[in-house]
This record gives structure tokens, sequence and C-alpha cells, in this order.
């Protein structure tokens, strides 16, 4: 970093942290990081031909380039299917995908967020703080895991399902094979999948399009319905739509509750805040512990991207790994202290938003953004206020293949 643009960024870090209201001496800062990112490497390609990226603006300027494809959460695997059937929302790329996010977005604008889905957030989230307040003692990662299904099924529209349980269905699904990589393990991985699937299938998606097909609601099957889109496709984006918007959201939801629960300064600042002021320190935690800890693309033609005053050319069908973690510590963005939690942070650069990638950029930036800080902010809201609420066991953490991210487990709390 130029060293006036770096004196520039540390006043402003020093004037700020006097009003930030963490303990930044004492405080063990980056939780989640499986590895603690270099923040001076350039852009680099490595001996496999996976180009790395760890500045904000070069990942920033990729995201937006279109001769780029989304190349995470198995979407090799999707690429192989027929061509006569539709991929889901987060495999799209051009015409299609634009016009497909251009009809969703009325499910996603924060306007729409606060007028339908406030009401019910806040169902969910007392329902949750009582059965808590009965039973003394809860797992903050499975009352996440309820919270978040509930939201993002509303919006899908999966509302009509014929036995409860759908939260353990969908968690079922999720889990990954493990270690063994032997053909008998990965076979019966696959199986077990592909029964749930069955069984998510007729259980939660079939009788949600039945009750759509005699009814139309203003959620994404309705809209699918409407589109003459194919059960299976419908299926597979309701699939989609769990792993991108419940996986990750009962991650933030456990995260934010830990830094929280951790800093009792924090914790009364936010209890205390505006809701302009929640939503910041929302956003500072999900920069600093990023739930989608990769975004891959891989490259339709030549790009050229500037980087450190040249420029360079990843070429076609190159697949690129950009590191959130790495891009959102970038110095020249964020200043000195990058792996400290700090709400009154100020940002250089561009319209740079305050999560930095937390919710990626470009034509795939995440459209549940506005949701997620919403119900995460609502649940906390309720849980942090509960007096004599402590830790009781801090979470394990786990890494997920799927999306590139931490998994926190078994984490305990209590109310006294
Ligand atoms: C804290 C919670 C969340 C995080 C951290 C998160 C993060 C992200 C990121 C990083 C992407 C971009 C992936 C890429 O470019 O490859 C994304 C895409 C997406 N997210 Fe989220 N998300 C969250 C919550 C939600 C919610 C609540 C919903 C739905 C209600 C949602 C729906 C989606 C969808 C549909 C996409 C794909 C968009 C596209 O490809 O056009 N997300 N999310």
């Amino acid at each position: 970093m130029l060293s006036e643009q770096k004196a520039v960024v540390q006043a402003h870090t020093d004037e700020l942290s006097s009003r930030c209201p963490v303990d930044h001496k004492n405080y063990p800062q980056q939780k989640t990081a499986k590895v603690v990112e270099p923040t001076d490497l350039p852009l680099s390609c490595d001996e496999a031909g996976i180009w790395h990226v760890r500045n904000f603006e070069e990942a920033r300027a990729i995201l937006r380039n279109p001769s780029t494809k989304q190349a995470g959460f198995n979407a090799d695997m999707i690429a192989k299917l027929p061509r006569t059937i539709r991929a889901p929302i987060l495999y799209q790329e051009g015409k299609p995908h634009h016009q497909q996010r251009k009809q969703t977005a009325r499910y996603f604008a924060p306007k729409v967020v606060s007028s339908r889905y406030r009401q019910l957030m806040e169902k969910f989230a007392d329902q949750l703080i009582v059965k808590l307040q009965r039973e003394k003692r809860a797992d903050l990662s499975r009352l996440g895991l309820e919270q978040a299904v509930r939201v993002v099924s509303e919006v899908v529209g999966l509302t009509n399902s014929i036995l409860p349980g759908m939260t353990g269905r969908l968690e079922t699904f999720f889990v990954e094979p493990g270690t063994k990589k032997s053909p008998l393990h990965t076979f019966l991985h696959l199986l077990r999948s592909q029964t749930v699937m069955f069984i998510f299938y007729l259980l939660d998606v079939q009788p949600a399009i039945k009750a759509r097909k005699r009814e139309a609601k203003e959620d994404v099957i309705s809209h699918l319905i409407g589109q003459n889109a194919k059960k299976s496709e419908i299926l597979m984006e309701c699939i989609t739509y769990a792993a991108a918007g419940m996986v990750t959201t009962r991650e933030f939801i456990s995260i934010a509750a830990w830094h929280f629960l951790e800093q009792p300064a924090l914790r009364i600042r936010y209890l205390s805040a505006s809701e302009e002021e929640r939503y910041a320190m929302l956003s500072e935690i999900l920069r600093l512990e990023p739930v989608i800890g990769h975004i891959y693309r891989r490259t339709t033609a030549d790009l050229h991207v500037e980087s450190n005053g040249s420029s360079i050319v990843i070429p076609e069908g190159a697949l690129i790994d950009l590191h959130v973690y790495g891009t959102n510590a970038d110095e020249a963005i964020v200043g000195e202290h990058a792996l400290e939690l700090c709400p009154a942070r100020s940002l250089q650069g561009d319209a740079v938003p305050s999560v930095l990638m937390g919710f990626g950029d470009g034509h795939h930036r995440c459209p549940g953004s506005y949701i997620a800080i919403q119900e995460t902010d609502i649940v906390l809201q309720r849980l942090l206020a509960l007096d004599g609420l402590r830790i009781e066991q801090a979470p394990t953490i786990h890494w997920s293949d799927l999306v590139s991210g931490y998994e926190l487990r078994n984490f305990m709390i209590t109310l006294a």
C-alpha cells in the first residue's frame, strides 16, 4: 500500500476505534479462518493452473466481468445435466440469468422484505425464544437453522409440507460424504442423498407445487410454475435456495451471536443501537467471518485484469479461486487491524459494501442479503436481550466443501 494512503487509513482507524465498543486489546479477533490469508500476495497462477485472487478490487473486477461463469457449488456436476433441463439460478449465465434475476428481484427488495416478511420473522423468532426460556438451554446452531429454514421457506414457497420435519430432511441432505473416499462409501453416500432428495420432493416440494397450481402466490415456486418449469427443475431450485439461503444464514446467526456473547460491551451497544448501526455491526462480522470462504469462476474468454499497475491476462477456460477471507482483509480497503472486528471501521474505495465480498459481487451477488441481515438482527435482538444468557460450550468448527466455508456445531447456550 502507498505510504500516504496507509497514513490516511491509519488515522481514520485510530479516530474511529476510539468510538468502537470492541475491546481491541483483549479481543481474540477472527474465529473462523481455516488459514490466515497472506494480504501481500498479488494475483497469481499456481502449478495446477488455478488463479488465486486475494485483493478486493481485482476480485470485484473479475466478478463483474461477463466472460466468467460459475465454477463453485459443484458447478461441474450441474454442467453434466441434459441441455433440456434448466439449471438453477446460481448456475445460469447471460441473458436467461439476467431475466431470472430481474423477475425474482421483487421477492428480495428491502421494502418488500420489510413489509412482507418482518412480521413472520418476528413470529418465528419469538417462538424460538419462548422455547429457549422454557428449556433453559439450546444448541444455537440448531436454533439458527430453524429460523433460517422457516424464513427461506416463505420466500421460496415451501409452506405446504405433508409432515413436519423439513429442517431435519434438509440437514440430512446437506451432510457431506466425509473423508472416506472408497467407491462403496461414495456409492452409499450418493444413495442416501438421492433417497433424502426423493423424500424432500414427496413431502415438501410436490405439495407446494400442487397448492400453487391451484392458487399462485408471491414466491419463487409460483414464479417457476408461471414459467412452465418442470417438477425436477423446481426441485433443484428449492435445493439451491436451501443451500444458498438456509445453510448460510444458519452459520451467520451463530457466528454473530458468538462475537456478541464474548464481548459484553459490544452486546450492550448492539442492543441499544439504531437499526442502521446494528446492520453495520452485523455487516462487519460478515466481512471478518465470511460464510462463503471461496467464490469460484471459470473464464469463458481471455480476461484482462489490472493488478498492481500491470495488466494480467487470465486465459480462457481458467479456473479462478477468489479467496474471500483475503479480499475482505485487503488493507487498501479496510485499513490496518484487518483481522479485528471493528464496527466503526471506515472503508476506502468506490462504493465498497460494508461486507466487502461477504455477499459476493457482480451478476451473481446474493439476492438474499437483506433478508439474511434482517432475520439475523431480529433473532439476535431477542436472544441477546435475555438476562442470564451465556455460552455453556463454544461451538466446534468444521469446514464444508459445498459452500467452501465454516460450519459451527454444538454451540450450547444456557439461561440462568
Ligand atoms: C448470511 C447469509 C448469506 C450469505 C453469507 C450469502 C452469500 C452469498 C454469496 C457469497 C453468493 C454469491 C455466490 C457466487 O457469486 O458464486 C450468494 C448467492 C446467492 N444467494 Fe446468498 N447468502 C446468504 C443468504 C441468502 C438468503 C437468505 C437467500 C434467499 C432467501 C440467498 C439466496 C441466494 C441465491 C439464490 C444466490 C444465487 C444468485 C445468483 O447466482 O444469481 N442467500 N449468496
